[in-house]
């Protein structure tokens, strides 16, 4: 049982160090959050950069996008008001820095007018949109640092309980102990 309180002990304090960094970047009238890869932590990065294929194939036949593709030629207006998720938000549209003329969610037009690699990555293509993009990994790095800070959480509580029953369970022990050994040597 100590075991287990310190290695739940260490997992929690790495879930809090990995889980510390990154947030969504508000936009100046936007009603959505844009998400950047660099924000997060670097160990997260290269496990979601090592594995990115598998993961951007599981996206593609997700319903992410499907929202933001059915919506159509929604006034730029309305659609600048919509909150996305941070997945939506990276994967489904390019960045908004790119400077790309709005025609729906899905589909924009023009050069870009920076010189984020993600720009280039952006598609029409329903199949590809941004899925290649920095910005997509990020989206799913926001999901997975929420995951894991409610997780750590959780396992505060479950510590505090664990330590609780052990201290409990140690104490009943030794008096035990001491208890026998005084009726055998009186
Ligand atoms: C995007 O919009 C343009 C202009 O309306 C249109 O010609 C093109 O077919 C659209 N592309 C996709 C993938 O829907």
């Amino acid at each position: 049982m100590f075991l287990l309180i310190v290695l739940l002990f260490c997992f929690t304090i790495f879930a809090f160090v990995v889980t510390n960094k990154g947030a969504g970047e508000a936009l100046a009238g936007k009603g959505y959050k844009e998400y950047r890869l660099g924000d997060y932590n670097t160990w997260l990065q290269k496990r979601v950069n090592k594995n990115w294929p598998r993961i951007r194939s599981c996206l593609q036949d997700s319903q992410i996008c499907k929202h933001l593709i059915e919506q159509g030629a929604t006034p730029l207006g309305q659609f600048n008001k919509e909150t996305l998720s941070a997945l939506q938000s990276g994967c489904c549209k390019p960045p908004d820095e790119c400077k790309f003329t709005y025609v729906t969610p899905t589909n924009w037009t023009g050069t870009a007018g920076s010189t984020n690699p993600d720009c280039t990555a952006w598609s029409n293509d329903q199949k590809v949109l941004c899925y290649n993009c920095q910005s997509c990994k990020a989206g799913l790095l926001d999901n997975i640092k929420s995951d894991w800070k409610k997780e750590a959480i959780l396992n505060i509580i479950v510590l505090v309980f664990l330590i609780i029953v052990y201290s409990i369970g140690c104490c009943a022990f030794r008096n035990n102990r001491e208890d026998n050994a005084w009726k055998r040597y009186p």
